[in-house]
């Protein structure tokens, strides 16, 4: 099937074309510079799906410094062929003034005590800003009902995933969250569209981040007690990266599991997250602890 480029009030057209029947629909927000990591939420959204419905949108909403909005990669040529390999049906690329017709919006999506933790903490507003765009993009993509209307997101960002889960349920948005596993690059480190603005050196410094949170995850295969000031002690010795937080925290919620700080063996389920600077870059990654 061949792409189709659509804007706000074209999508609704097209996918009204699939109301008829019970089709089912899969939105895929993003902000562009789409990699691989991209391509698997468009490909599990192909498999699951009769309609695949991308979104690229840098969401000035969600960005703190204008500098930071004003680099962030724009590659939507490049992009459109990375959705049509992986399958999508619809791309949707919504002009600023199409989304925040009236400038940015008063009224907006308060991500609440889990926006303000974490990521919130060093970046104030920015969930607010994301799930703000969430919502709409939502219910752009909002086909007929009762047909199956998903929405993917990944893993890597384990935050939004929790507060998007969060809105839908509060909200009761009538779609189905699919969250979508971290794709690392060969080396290890996570992909991500800012990965581009890493020297070689600074590189090879990040990849101190996945090595320490798989070190965690082996002591939590071995039912061991975890190891974080190892961890920690890890990533203080590369001089070029900067720690912002390693946390362990419960999968849903994010608050703290006592696995922080007690010689207690690790059960159950939870996620090691970890945040830092690699030089100009801030970098995320995770991994789930437990089967
Ligand atoms: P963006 O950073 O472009 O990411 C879009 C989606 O791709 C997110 O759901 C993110 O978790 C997923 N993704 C990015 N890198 C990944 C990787 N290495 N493995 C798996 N999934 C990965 O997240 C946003 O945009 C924005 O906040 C958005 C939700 C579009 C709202 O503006």
């Amino acid at each position: 099937a061949e792409l189709k480029e659509a804007s706000a009030e074209l999508l609704r057209t097209a996918a009204g074309r699939h109301r008829s029947g019970r089709a089912s629909q899969g939105l895929v927000p993003t902000m562009g510079a789409l990699h691989a990591g991209h391509a698997a939420l468009v490909r599990a959204a192909r498999a699951a799906n009769d309609v695949v419905v991308a979104s690229i949108f840098v969401n000035p909403l969600q960005f703190g410094e204008a500098a930071d909005l004003d680099r962030y990669p724009r590659t939507l040529e490049a992009d459109l062929d990375v959705l049509a390999a992986a399958g999508a049906d619809i791309a949707f690329a919504p002009a600023v003034e199409e989304v925040y017709p009236g400038g940015e919006p008063l009224v907006r999506v308060c991500a609440g005590a889990l926006g303000e933790k974490l990521e919130g903490a060093s970046r104030p507003g920015h969930f607010d800003g994301a799930l703000t765009v969430v919502a709409k993009l939502l219910h752009y993509g909002l086909p007929a009902l009762p047909a199956d209307y998903r929405a993917y997101f990944g893993q890597k960002d384990a935050q939004q995933l929790a507060l998007v889960r969060r809105m839908v349920a509060d909200l009761d948005f009538p779609v189905e969250i699919v969250g979508v596993p971290l794709v690392r690059d060969a080396d290890g480190l996570a992909l991500s569209s800012r990965n581009r603005f890493l020297s070689a050196a600074e590189r090879e410094a990040a990849l101190v981040l996945p090595r320490s949170l798989h070190y965690l995850q082996g002591q939590a295969r071995r039912n061991e007690p975890l190891d974080i000031p190892g961890a920690l002690a890890m990533i203080a010795s590369v001089p070029q990266v900067q720690l912002d937080y390693l946390e362990v925290v419960d999968p849903d919620t994010l608050e703290p599991l006592a696995f922080n700080c007690q010689d207690t063996p690790f059960t159950g389920q939870a996620l090691a997250l970890v945040a830092a600077r690699v030089g100009k870059v801030r970098l995320i990654d995770n991994v789930r602890l437990g089967e």
